[in-house]
């Protein structure tokens, strides 16, 4: 998915996070057979087999970074439409981008693509990249709450150039005073992450909100943190992601 960082004010863990929800990966490999990335993959830390949970990995127990011996295989969305945006990463020409990029990469979690495997790799990072230290029987009942997505996120829009434009909106600081918002407005998804204040900074930070990234601390104390500056809830639009 192409995002434009044209308002970047981000620190190092949110775009970790933005770009990881759906974990981290340490080595990519283009997986071009199909019954490969759809099989019960292929992890290889653990003597049992792929359809029980691996036993749960402590954090501390790690002291440096440790190297995995599982392969990386992700959940897919069906392929995309083919783009006419000319930036698009998509339509890169780089042969290594090309070789590494999964144009269709499953985004999110949800109740229908969790699954074993899916757990098992992403047991190996710790929040909030992954599940390391929690145990499937409590995620599980949480992750099927969750509902499957009906449309892709990203849609570009009618009419336009074919590229979807998007304005990821950190919580640094640096846009006040900049009057940046209508032109952030403008774009076709306005990204926000933990606590985005908004109210009496419109000027400076625009007011829609498309996609609102979070963890389960920072939806919580983001509004301690950022009560000096009148944050007082999430932001709440009704095309909200
Ligand atoms: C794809 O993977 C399956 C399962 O690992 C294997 O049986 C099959 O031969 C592979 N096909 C190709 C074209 O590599
Ligand atoms: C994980 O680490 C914590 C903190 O060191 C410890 O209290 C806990 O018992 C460990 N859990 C497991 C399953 O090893
Ligand atoms: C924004 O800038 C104004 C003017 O410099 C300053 O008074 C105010 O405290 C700043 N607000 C934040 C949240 O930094």
């Amino acid at each position: 998915r192409l995002w434009r960082t044209s308002f970047a004010a981000i620190t190092a863990n949110d775009v970790i996070a933005l770009s990881l929800l759906s974990g981290l990966p340490t080595k990519i490999e283009r997986k071009t057979n199909k019954s490969n990335i759809y099989s019960l993959g292929n992890v290889k830390t653990q003597s049992r087999g792929p359809e029980s949970p691996v036993p749960i990995m402590n954090l501390s127990s790690f002291k440096k970074l440790p190297q995995w011996s599982f392969e990386d295989i992700y959940n897919l969305d069906a392929p995309l439409i083919p783009t006419t945006c000319p930036q698009s990463l998509r339509n890169s020409k780089d042969e290594d981008f090309q070789k590494v990029f999964l144009p269709n990469i499953c985004m999110f979690l949800h109740k229908d693509n969790f699954n074993i495997r899916e757990w098992n790799r992403l047991s190996h990072f710790n929040d909030p990249f992954g599940f390391m230290g929690l145990k499937y029987s409590d995620v599980k009942p949480v992750v099927k709450l969750i509902p499957k997505p009906k449309e892709p996120l990203l849609l570009p829009k009618p009419g336009g150039d074919g590229c979807v434009h998007c304005a990821v909106v950190g919580t640094g600081g640096i846009l006040n005073g900049s009057k940046m918002g209508t032109e952030i407005d403008a774009h076709d998804y306005v990204f926000r992450m933990n606590g985005a204040v908004i109210n009496g900074y419109e000027e400076d930070v625009g007011t829609k909100t498309s996609v609102y990234v979070h963890t389960a601390h920072s939806i919580t104390a983001s509004l301690e943190f950022f009560k000096e500056y009148g944050y007082k809830s999430a932001p709440h639009d009704e095309v909200l992601k």
